[in-house]
């Protein structure tokens, strides 16, 4: 019922794809879907890495047993226990109760906590080894990429890194599993987004975790979510790196809220010279209609955050304010920061913008705007003004 979908000698693809699931992790939209990805080595010994999503349990178990061709299944390899990957575990143990379970140290008491399974477990450390006959599986500890149990596991035979959530990407895989075989264009914004969302705190686990990976010859790295990289791991690998450092491109983010349209005349006029100055990469958000998803993507993306509010029972716009969590949350670091609003009475907006500068630690570019009511000639040289600023900082420090 299923075709085998072979990657490489004895690797079989047995992941699946949910087009049915509107928000991951009930936040992040998912436009065009997403795959959780499994993956099964057929050597003297089968070794199963992961599962998928419990909503997909009989999908993947028949995937499995096509691919095991009538053999038993070995090992199930848990390199991250986050449901969307550990959900289908109780499934395998019932359909192959001799299977043995290889973590860590701390694999194990998670999925007692969520399933309550303690027995048939290997308990793997960092570095240790695991001889399937032919092959030969190493196990790095990477945690926190993007949970405290995370593992990778590296086949030192055909030099394949399993590599849990890292280089993953939203959007399910249409057809092609492998990157030469998609349009991987598509793939790269998912990328930022998933990185953005999902893994964006982890910043300095994940600088541990490529400096241990090094030294290691890869020539496939099979992700849980999104291609299977062969041909452009070079590429995958330095956007990983990039935003892990949090670097980013010489571009702006506008993020505003609105009511009556003040603070979204001011953005406008703060987009309008930022592209009069020579900035060509610039994102314009209005927090009500665009999803904290994409503007988390952006702010990843770009070295330039500008930021506007109308005060709000004398606070932030509240969907602003929410913004300025998650990007706390993800201590993003080192963005030029400018910031804008109206107020009609007392505002209480640019206060809060101050106190958020200082406890991320991001540059002030410009003179804060505070404009009281309607937008006047001052206000409107003022915001000009921020962006001429903005853009000689995005300029002169290329
Ligand atoms: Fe795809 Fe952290 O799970």
């Amino acid at each position: 019922m299923f075709k085998k979908v072979k990657l490489t000698d004895s690797l079989y693809y047995v992941g699946v794809n949910d087009r049915n699931k509107v928000l991951f992790e009930n936040m992040w939209p998912l436009p065009y879907g997403i795959s959780y990805n499994s993956y099964l080595i057929v050597d003297e010994e089968t070794a199963l890495i992961d599962t998928v999503d419990t909503c997909y349990s009989e999908e993947f178990l028949q995937k499995i047993e096509t691919a095991l061709e009538g053999r038993s299944l070995d090992y199930l390899i848990i390199n991250h226990m986050e449901p969307d990957h550990s959900g289908s575990l109780k499934d395998i143990l019932r359909v192959y109760p001799d299977v043995t379970l290889v973590g860590n140290g701390k694999t194990f008491d998670m999925t007692y906590g969520f399933y309550g399974i303690k027995d048939h477990t290997l308990t793997v450390k960092d570095g240790d080894n695991l001889s399937l006959g032919r092959r030969n599986l190493h196990f790095y500890l990477t945690p926190m990429v993007h949970w405290p149990e995370t593992m990778m596991t590296y086949d030192a035979t055909d030099l394949t890194l399993f590599a849990g959530d890292a280089f993953g990407c939203f959007r399910a895989l249409n057809g092609g599993i492998l990157d030469k075989d998609l349009d991987t264009s598509l793939y790269y914004p998912e990328m930022i987004r998933y990185y953005a969302n999902i893994v964006g705190k982890y910043g300095s686990p994940v600088q541990k975790a490529l400096k241990k990976l090094a030294s290691l010859e890869i020539k496939t790295i099979c992700s849980t979510h999104g291609p299977v990289w062969q041909k452009e791991i070079g590429k995958v690998v330095s956007i990983y790196d990039k935003l892990s450092k949090y670097e980013a491109e010489d571009g702006v983010v506008i993020i505003y809220g609105s009511m009556y349209g003040n603070t979204a005349k001011m953005a406008e006029a703060i987009a309008t010279e930022l592209s009069a100055c020579g900035i060509k990469h610039i994102a314009v958000h209005n927090v009500t209609n665009s999803h904290s998803s994409y503007i988390l993507e952006d702010i990843f993306r770009y070295k330039g955050v500008i930021i506007g509010s109308p005060t709000y029972n004398t606070a932030l716009y509240p969907e602003v304010d929410s913004i300025l969590k998650k990007i706390e949350n993800r201590e993003i670091k080192n963005r030029y920061f400018g910031y804008f609003g109206s107020f009609s009475w007392a505002n209480g907006a640019s206060k809060q913008f101050a106190l958020f500068s200082e406890r991320i630690k991001w540059e002030v570019i410009g003179t804060p705007i505070e404009n009281k009511m309607g937008m006047n000639s001052d206000s409107y040289e003022a915001c000009e003004s921020l962006a001429k600023a903005m853009a000689e900082k995005l300029l002169n420090s290329k």
